[in-house]
């Protein structure tokens, strides 16, 4: 569903008094103090908590989480909107959160900004061969490699929506031969598109490189698998950017082995973070990033935020608001 934010939205004033949300916070990863300090950008008064306990639940409006609290959202009886801090939604859990509440997820251009920088990072780490000149510069081996042009490299993007779209467009812009795939037919300027369970199978057998940023739903948990693994061109490089549980991770060991994968990049992982013990630390093929593919910075997505506030606060649907139990 893509509602979008009107010119009036974007340009309304950052302070407005009529509305004045009890906001609960809840995360691992972000800074409650960045989030406040955005917050009071847009909003004259307001209060904000990052303890279940300390106000009265009953007066709680919006839960701005990354993931639900121990104690869970049940207390917040008059709750109008949960918030996602992330892209996703997979780690909120949505069938413990109540169904008349609305979820809605983060789209922000500096996430999306981050995300393509990232792909292009690790795009160009495998077109340029470093991942290559990197081991043999630890066995002190200088041997020429001659570079090609991005032209004769062909990225597959798996997931074409805010995200991955705005990563296959990048790619194309810099001259890289980019397909992509997802659940519905896409018209992406200058670009290949497939749908579908053949339509997979065509992207996979022509990349070179395989990019993963799908959102993690049941049809798409461990979609990264021996099964698809046998799709792919010999030595293809893979690099996930969604979700851990996309990845079989035993199953890319063995690709990697049997040569079919020559070598991955992996932002996310089943457990995260990844054991100390899990052979992918110290795997000459695999690079592990701590998930940091994607960043939000509180005063940019703020201002989506605020929006999806103002919209609950006065009964309106959200923007970018989950459409449950759709099978994808
Ligand atoms: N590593 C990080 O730091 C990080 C940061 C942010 C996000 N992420 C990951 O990136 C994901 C994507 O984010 P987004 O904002 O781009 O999501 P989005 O806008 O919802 O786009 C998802 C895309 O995947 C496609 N898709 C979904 N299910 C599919 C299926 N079963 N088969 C084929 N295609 C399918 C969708 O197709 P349709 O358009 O046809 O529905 C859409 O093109 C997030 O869910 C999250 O897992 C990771």
């Amino acid at each position: 569903m893509a509602l979008k934010m009107s010119p009036n939205e974007r340009l309304r004033e950052p302070h407005s008094g009529a509305i004045r949300p009890n906001i609960f916070f809840h995360s691992s990863i972000d800074s409650p103090e960045e989030w406040r300090s955005a917050l009071a950008t847009q909003f004259e008064t307001f209060t904000f908590s990052a303890d279940c306990k300390a106000n009265n639940p009953e007066k709680v409006d919006i839960a701005l989480i990354w993931t639900i609290p121990n104690e869970g959202l049940e207390g917040f009886r008059n709750l109008k909107a949960v918030l996602s801090l992330g892209a996703g939604t997979d780690q909120l859990e949505l069938g413990r959160l109540p169904k008349h509440v609305p979820v809605a997820r983060l789209v922000d251009p500096s996430l999306t900004r981050t995300m393509v920088d990232y792909a292009k990072t690790a795009v160009y780490r495998y077109h340029r061969r470093f991942h290559i000149f990197e081991s043999r510069s630890r066995g002190r081996n200088w041997t020429f490699v001659p570079p090609t042009l991005t032209a004769s490299t062909c990225v597959g993007v798996l997931g074409l929506g805010e995200i991955g779209g705005n990563i296959a467009l990048a790619l194309h812009r810099e001259g890289f031969e980019v397909r992509g795939w997802s659940r519905t037919p896409k018209e992406l300027r200058g670009l290949k598109t497939y749908t579908g369970r053949d339509g997979l199978k065509a992207l996979l057998g022509s990349s070179d490189i395989v990019l993963n940023v799908l959102p993690l739903t049941d049809e798409t948990r461990h979609i990264l698998s021996r099964e698809l693994f046998a799709q792919f061109r010999d030595r293809t490089c893979l690099i996930n950017m969604g979700r851990g549980d996309h990845l079989v991770e035993a199953d890319l060991l063995e690709a990697i082995a049997s040569r079919k994968i020559e070598a991955a990049t992996l932002d996310v992982a089943t457990v995260e973070p990844l054991p100390r013990t899990h052979p992918f630390w110290n795997h000459r093929n695999i690079l592990i990033t701590p998930h940091v593919a994607g960043i939000c910075i509180p005063i940019s997505a703020v201002q989506t935020i605020a929006v999806n506030i103002r919209r609950a606060m006065t009964g309106q649907p959200l923007l970018h608001q989950v459409v449950r139990n759709r099978i994808r």
